[in-house]
């Protein structure tokens, strides 16, 4: 039996939605497709799957352990309560950068002369993991409008991954909603490359190869 035979995958999917009152939240386009693709390549693969999704109209993969969740807090606790038995971890999500410091618990009526919405952070949870990540390989996302190479470099160290996977936002027909898209896929060596345009399956099944196959190449700490 390969070491990569068998392994535990992490991912995460989809947007996440932060509430201003019962009806109203912040949040983004992103349907969750790649995430749940990569979880569909992972199962192929023979691995076990987590997956921590934010709120989307798809139907998890066979096998899949699905782990609902709606705010980028929820995300985080669920992660964090995941990653330590994770052999691979790839967050796909689309996670709010920010959300209200208060939450109304009553729906805010629209007569409301004005209305200022105060914004915290929210909690980077790749940045996290990265830091805390022993032997797990961790692979993050980054969703670009401009700069992509700098930008994808900038978050693959900031962030401690193995990998930055980057895609351009905003050409029509990929990215965000879509089936397909083009990714570049940067490494902690330097090294790049790029696939696509194709579909997010193919894309997803080519991701999981390419992790399998590092990680198969990478002496472990017990040889
Ligand atoms: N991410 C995360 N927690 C956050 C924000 C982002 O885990 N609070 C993860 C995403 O899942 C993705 C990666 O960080 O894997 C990059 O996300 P992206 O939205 O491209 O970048 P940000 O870190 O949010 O930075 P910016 O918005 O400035 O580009």
């Amino acid at each position: 039996m390969s070491k990569t035979s068998s392994l535990r995958c992490l991912i995460t999917a989809g947007p996440t939605q932060e509430f201003i009152d019962p009806v109203r939240f912040i949040s983004n386009p992103s349907t969750g497709k790649m995430g749940f693709a990569l979880a569909e390549a992972a199962l192929k693969q023979g691995w076990s799957v987590d997956l921590v999704s934010g709120p989307v109209n798809l139907q998890e993969p066979d096998g899949a352990i699905l782990y609902p969740v709606v705010s980028a807090e929820d995300m985080y606790h669920q992660v964090d309560a995941l990653f330590d038995v994770c052999d691979v971890c790839i967050m796909a999500a689309a996670v709010s950068d920010f959300t209200p410091i208060e939450y109304t618990e009553q729906k805010v009526k629209k007569d409301t002369a004005k209305r200022t919405i105060h914004l915290a952070k929210t909690i980077d949870i790749l940045k996290t993991m990265g830091e805390r990540k022993q032997s797990q390989f961790v692979v993050g996302f980054a969703a670009e409008s401009e700069n992509l190479e700098a930008n994808a470099k900038l978050k693959l160290h900031s962030k401690n991954c193995d990998w930055v996977i980057a895609n351009q936002i905003g050409e029509e027909g990929i990215g965000f909603g879509s089936d397909n898209n083009t990714i570049t896929l940067f490494k902690k060596d330097d090294t790049q490359e790029t696939h696509g345009p194709t579909s997010k399956l193919a894309l997803a099944q080519t991701i999981i190869q390419a992790i399998a196959d590092t990680l198969e190449n990478t002496p472990s700490t017990e040889e």
